[in-house]
């Protein structure tokens, strides 16, 4: 039953697409477990970049069966609209859940009302949060709610009133057979297959979106997503016991990116942050927007690493850190004058953080990882080592570029998603 976790352990865009194409090949089975379309997986396939947000990166290899889970919410003009830009065929591969909530362009409107008003957050404006709360307070529409047009315009009635959303009845009702017919041939018991599956001995992988600083509960509140992107959501994301999942990998960036409002204690800002930005192609990939560069930091990933159980971590992106210097990595934060490396839950505290940095040397030569860790400039190897000893925790993968040929892998045992020897 081998299964294997891929969770961001940042604010997200941590190279997780590509991490899931490097590993896809070797397992049987690709699950999203949670969030919706606010995420943007980029994976290059040719020369050519694929945007995902909400199908999981394994469409892109053929024969992969691939699960959008319980945990996820749909938007379905959106998701057919990815399907069709695709253009791979997705018949007979493609799962969908038929408990996953599903988006409605009230909930978009929900979101761009909130996000003019006093509490903006700096969303996706994909109405992730509205659909969310949907399910919580228990008036969602399931896709299997969706499915049945009975249930669904009972549904639609009690939404739009309590919503005073009645404007958009008429244009909900245009659209809704052609989602119906898109969505129908998709719609499944993925809980039941993915636990028959798992007995079956089939190799899963759950790709998370978003990032544990994101989490709902675990991320920087209320600068969060409205799911659970650590590992622990994928038992009820996907309707998988903790029992049966075998290893942990979290995706680390070899810096940090923010998009959206919210603290980030090692920010960069000016000339620097503009460099990083430029060198990691750092615009967000579904809303476009610059993302906010900065240091790595230490406090924080710990607590990502303490929360998610990862076994070990992929680092991605180092070659953006070439010509850097000196580079700095924030082991601690300073709280009027206390020094503290728990990271902390208050968002009065954690805006008032000032980092602590130590210093190491930057590297000049192009990083060319595909022959590994021997002909690495000096310097970037002491980067890499200076980080396992910080964080206490090894990094199995490294990857540098945009194409799954630019991983080199430093434990074997990921491989096999822990399970049996490589
Ligand atoms: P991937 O999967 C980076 C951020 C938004 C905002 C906050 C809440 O590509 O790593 P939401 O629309 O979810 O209600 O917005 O979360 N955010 C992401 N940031 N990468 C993502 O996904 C994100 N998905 C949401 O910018 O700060
Ligand atoms: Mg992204």
């Amino acid at each position: 039953m081998p299964t294997l976790v891929i969770a961001g352990s940042q604010w997200g865009d941590e190279g997780k697409g590509k991490i899931v194409h490097f590993l896809g090949n070797r397992a049987d089975v690709v699950v999203r477990y949670q969030g919706g379309p606010n995420a943007g997986h980029t994976i290059i396939l040719g020369d050519k970049p694929f945007v995902l947000h909400t199908l999981p990166s394994g469409i892109v290899l053929p024969g992969k069966i691939c699960v959008i889970s319980n945990g996820v919410v749909i938007d379905p003009e959106i998701l057919r609209s990815e399907v069709c830009a695709l253009n791979i065929p997705v018949k007979n591969r493609l799962l969908i859940s038929e408990s996953a909530h599903i988006i409605l362009p009230y909930h978009r409107q929900m979101d761009e009302r909130r996000e003019r008003s006093k509490i903006r957050l700096g969303t996706t404006l994909r109405g992730i949060g509205p659909a969310y709360a949907d399910k919580v307070v228990r008036i969602g529409v399931r896709v299997v709610d969706f499915l049945s047009p009975a249930t669904f315009r009972k549904l639609l009635d009690i939404n739009v009133r309590e919503k005073k959303a009645w404007g958009q009845k008429r244009d909900i009702l245009k659209k809704y057979q052609q989602w119906r017919r898109f969505l129908y041939p998709f719609a499944a018991d993925t809980v039941l297959f993915l636990n028959r599956a798992i007995a079956r001995g089939k190799k899963i992988i759950f790709e998370s979106a978003q990032g544990t600083l994101l989490d709902l509960d675990f991320g920087t509140y209320p600068y969060v997503t409205s799911s659970n992107p650590v590992s622990g959501g994928v038992c009820t994301g996907a309707g998988v016991p903790p029992t049966a999942i075998d290893y942990i990998l979290g995706v680390m960036k070899a810096y940090t990116t923010r998009v959206g409002d919210g603290p980030f204690p090692t920010e960069i800002r000016g000339s620097l942050a503009a460099q990083l930005r430029e060198a990691g192609m750092e615009y967000g990939a579904t809303t476009g927007r610059p993302r906010r560069c900065g240091w790595i930091d230490i406090v924080s990933i710990k607590h990502s690493i303490m929360v998610n159980g990862f076994n070990s971590l992929a680092l991605t992106k180092l070659d953006c850190l070439q010509g850097i210097h000196p580079l700095k990595i924030c082991v601690a934060y300073v709280h009027k004058g206390k020094r503290i490396t728990r990271f902390p839950a208050s968002r009065e505290v954690i805006s008032e953080c000032k980092p602590v940095y130590i210093e190491l040397p930057g590297f000049n030569k192009p990083l060319c990882i595909t022959r590994g860790r021997s002909i690495m400039p000096r310097n970037a190897n002491l980067y890499v080592k200076t980080l396992e000893k910080l964080l206490g925790i090894k990094i199995s993968l490294l990857s540098s570029g945009r194409t799954r040929e630019e991983t080199f892998v430093l434990d074997k045992r990921v491989l096999n998603f822990g399970k049996y020897p490589a």
